[in-house]
């Protein structure tokens, strides 16, 4: 195999002019989760009728406004995922990781089902839904009146919220199945063991350990697992296919392409982010001689 090619793009993945139409083989990402605090500053710059919303929210019609800034949310993300569904090839897979969201607002804790919101608006753009993930978490602790673990009276019924221990992680077909020409190599070179495919194609991924091993700015940028990375390209795409991330983080997918023999495209916006991707992804390009090339929009 000729040595991986991998390209990092600080800019706006909303749109994406450096990729030709039907060219991509696999999506997976994961953005920024709508309605979790650590993210409402950037849907704000990114969007900023966003940020006028939060400030309309302290005086007029509270719900109302909530539910303008979700769906304001939502609709930015899916700028992304009409890019994304542009530049995938017939057949390609996508993987959206997503938490559901849990806060109080104008006096009531509520969840807001991400999940749902973005299933609903891929189908629009014309990706159908395929069974999905559930990634257990162990480290979310359970939540009573909104705080991160049960008070006393959490024993009592009926007011404790169910735990959001899980997350999504979504996976969408464009069009009809890929094709393959027969006794394609890279797809014979690509094969999983039997105990990779009863383990990983179950819907219950229990992952643990490696978020606590994570630096302050991994955690910034809320970095899945590798492992979620890995087994994701060995599972929907073949060596030699390019592997699109929208939001690449600490480029934690960038590394497991390179890894497993596997192009990439990233987009990242904030380009304090750079160093991060570079400390992460720099072993796996020397140790498997990859080609890695950063632009600034
Ligand atoms: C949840 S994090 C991704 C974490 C990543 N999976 C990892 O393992 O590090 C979402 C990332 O998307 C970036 N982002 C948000 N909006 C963006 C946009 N419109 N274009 C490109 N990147 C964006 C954020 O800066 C953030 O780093």
């Amino acid at each position: 195999m000729p040595p991986t090619q991998h390209r990092i793009i600080i800019g706006n993945s909303q749109i994406m002019p450096e990729i030709a139409d039907a060219s991509m083989h696999l999506m997976i990402t994961s953005p920024p989760y709508p309605m979790i605090k650590m993210w409402d500053h950037q849907f704000g710059e990114v969007n900023p009728k966003i940020a006028a919303l939060w400030h309309k929210l302290e005086s007029e019609r509270m719900e109302e406004t909530i539910r303008q800034i979700y769906d304001a949310m939502h609709e930015s993300l899916a700028k992304v995922w009409a890019e994304t569904y542009r530049v995938l090839v017939e057949g390609a897979i996508a993987c959206i990781n997503i938490g559901d969201a849990t806060r109080s607002l104008n006096g009531r804790f509520r969840v807001f089902a991400n999940h749902s919101r973005i299933i609903e608006h891929c189908e629009r753009l014309g990706f159908t839904t395929l069974p999905y993930i559930l990634w257990k978490k162990p480290t979310t602790k359970p939540t009573y009146k909104g705080k991160g673990a049960f008070l006393g009276s959490g024993f009592l019924p009926p007011n404790a919220y169910i735990t959001l221990d899980c997350e999504f992680i979504l996976i969408f077909r464009k069009g009809k199945l890929r094709h393959f020409p027969p006794k394609d190599p890279n797809r014979y070179q690509s094969a999983l063991t039997k105990k990779q495919r009863d383990e990983w194609f179950s819907q219950i991924w229990q992952i643990t350990g490696t978020r606590q091993t994570t630096s302050q700015m991994e955690r910034r940028t809320a970095a899945y697992p590798d492992e979620i990375a890995n087994r994701l390209i060995k599972m929907f795409s073949v060596k030699g296919d390019t592997i699109l991330d929208p939001f690449l983080g600490s480029g934690t997918t960038t590394n497991a392409a390179t890894k497993n023999g596997r192009n990439s495209i990233g987009y990242e916006i904030d380009d304090e982010l750079l160093q991060i991707i570079k400390k992460k992804t720099e072993n796996s390009v020397v140790e498997t001689d990859a080609e890695i090339n950063i632009t600034t929009r």
